[in-house]
């Protein structure tokens, strides 16, 4: 039996983050890991996204190259070079969290834990005690129970980012937070892309305005979209559905995308560990992340607050401080996010559709990016920014879209948690000529 202060089982953001922090805090550490270190964020999730989408906007600046002056450009695009690039990232950052994990205070433990009690996990045949206990197991794409023939794969995420062909016809099942990030990242490549939506408007977490224009944007670039579309079944040559008006719709496609949400990680020796949780919702967690059985806590996707990597890791850090009984100012609810479309989307707040729903006052202050020197410099100048403000100035959140968006929400969401009012953005020096003033545009 190897004793140790703190257990965590997996090693996402939330994970390796925690066993950093607590490593530093002196506490020693034994950490499980199945899989590769980095969780679904880093091996098939954020980062490899992101490596697709610079290259999706790269492809982008090229295509409008005349717009520039460079006239006749000519490339050829090799696909396989995008995936050799996305795999040297992942790899390169993989190495980083293994020696981060590599701290004296860290057992970093390559095997799969699973509950023996309340105090004990076993992994690889031997048994570790701790005082507190940390599960941060993620979580797993969801899927749709379709009729589909035997010989027809649908992919998820995963899936798609480890493609070592480009489809020339893709359909999305789902336009939320996945679903219109691949639409943008294959659109880009050149692939004929479709969305099939169950929902009026895509990006449910977004102001619905400015997920209307997002999605008008991606419409302009060439994705295809079919909203409030009821999917029906997986068919030999591709995607059926009941569209809007009722018409059966069949949609030719090489590879379908199943994006249709995320599902918490949970397994059935989590029992031996007592606590609450359900395959749905994922572990039950009070305001400090513990579980109903008090010394062990869960964090990241598998407590299913929000699915964001850097909401795992700054619960992870409260966490740690809980348990070394350390107070914090760590405000979990407020919770940037971004959507790396083409341009991107980002919120944090108060959307004005939610004001209106929870019956709250607020002026609404609008700023464009096309009234912004540095947006026309760059030839970006399609993006709306609302500003989300009480009657006595409080902000009360901000969405926008348009290049560079998520930039510009992580300045309100620090203003935010600093209760900086409207008054008082507006009077802070914004660089000229930069993006930024488009938020202090909004304050005026
Ligand atoms: P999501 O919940 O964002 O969107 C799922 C979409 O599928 C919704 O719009 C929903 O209406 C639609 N849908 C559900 N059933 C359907 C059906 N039968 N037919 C057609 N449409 C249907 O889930 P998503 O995009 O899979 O993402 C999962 C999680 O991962 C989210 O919590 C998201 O926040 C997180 N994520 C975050 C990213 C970021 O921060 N940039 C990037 C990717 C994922």
């Amino acid at each position: 039996m190897t004793k140790t202060d703190l257990i965590i089982i997996g090693a996402g953001p939330g994970g390796y983050r925690a066993a950093e922090y607590a490593a530093k805090q002196g506490l020693t550490v034994v950490i499980f890991e199945a899989d590769q270190v980095g969780g679904t964020c880093l091996n098939v999730g954020c980062i490899p996204t992101k490596s697709f989408a610079r290259d999706a906007e790269i492809i982008r600046t090229l295509n409008n190259a005349e717009d520039f002056g460079l006239n006749g450009l000519d490339y050829e695009f090799d696909f396989q070079k995008v995936v050799q690039r996305k795999n040297e990232v992942l790899s390169s950052l993989r190495s980083g969290i293994e020696t981060l994990l590599a701290h004296p205070n860290i057992t970093f433990v390559k095997a799969e834990a699973q509950f023996v009690d309340a105090h004990t996990v076993k992994a690889d045949g031997q048994e570790y005690e701790a005082a507190h206990i940390i599960v941060a197991t993620g979580s797993v794409p969801k899927t749709l129970r379709l009729e589909q023939p035997v010989s027809r794969r649908v992919l998820d995420s995963s899936d798609l980012l480890s493609l070592d062909h480009l489809p020339e016809r893709l359909c999305i099942i789902g336009a939320g937070v996945i679903g219109m990030e691949f639409a943008s990242i294959f659109n880009g490549f050149g692939t004929e892309v479709t969305v099939v939506e169950f929902l009026k408007e895509c990006l449910p977490v977004l102001d619905a305005d400015i997920a209307k224009r997002l999605r008008k944007t991606l419409e302009k670039q060439g994705v295809t979209f079919h909203m409030q579309s009821v999917v029906t079944a997986i068919t030999e040559d591709g995607v059926m559905f009941t569209d809007k008006k009722g018409n059966a719709v069949t949609i030719a496609a090489d590879e379908v995308l199943m994006a249709v949400g995320r599902a918490p990680r949970v397994f059935a020796h989590f029992n031996h560990a007592g606590f609450e949780f359900s395959e749905r919702t994922g572990i039950v967690v009070n305001e400090h992340l513990q579980t109903t059985v008090p010394h062990i806590y869960a964090i990241g996707d598998v407590n299913g607050r929000q699915m964001l990597a850097h909401a795992a890791e700054m619960q992870a850090v409260h966490v740690v401080n809980q348990i070394l009984g350390k107070s914090d100012d760590i405000r979990l609810d407020i919770m940037p996010a971004a959507i790396f479309t083409q341009p991107e989307a980002a919120c944090v707040g108060l959307s004005e559709d939610l004001c209106k729903e929870q019956g709250i006052d607020y002026v609404c202050k609008k700023s464009f990016w096309r009234a912004n020197g540095k947006a026309l410099a760059m030839n970006e100048s399609d993006g709306l920014l609302k500003l989300m403000v009480s009657p006595q100035g409080a902000i009360l959140g901000c969405h926008a879209y348009g290049a560079h968006a998520a930039d510009l929400i992580q300045e309100v969401s620090a203003l935010m948690c600093r209760q900086t009012t409207v008054e008082q953005l507006a009077h802070i020096v914004h660089i000229h000529p930069t993006l930024s003033e488009i938020l202090q545009a909004a304050a005026l």
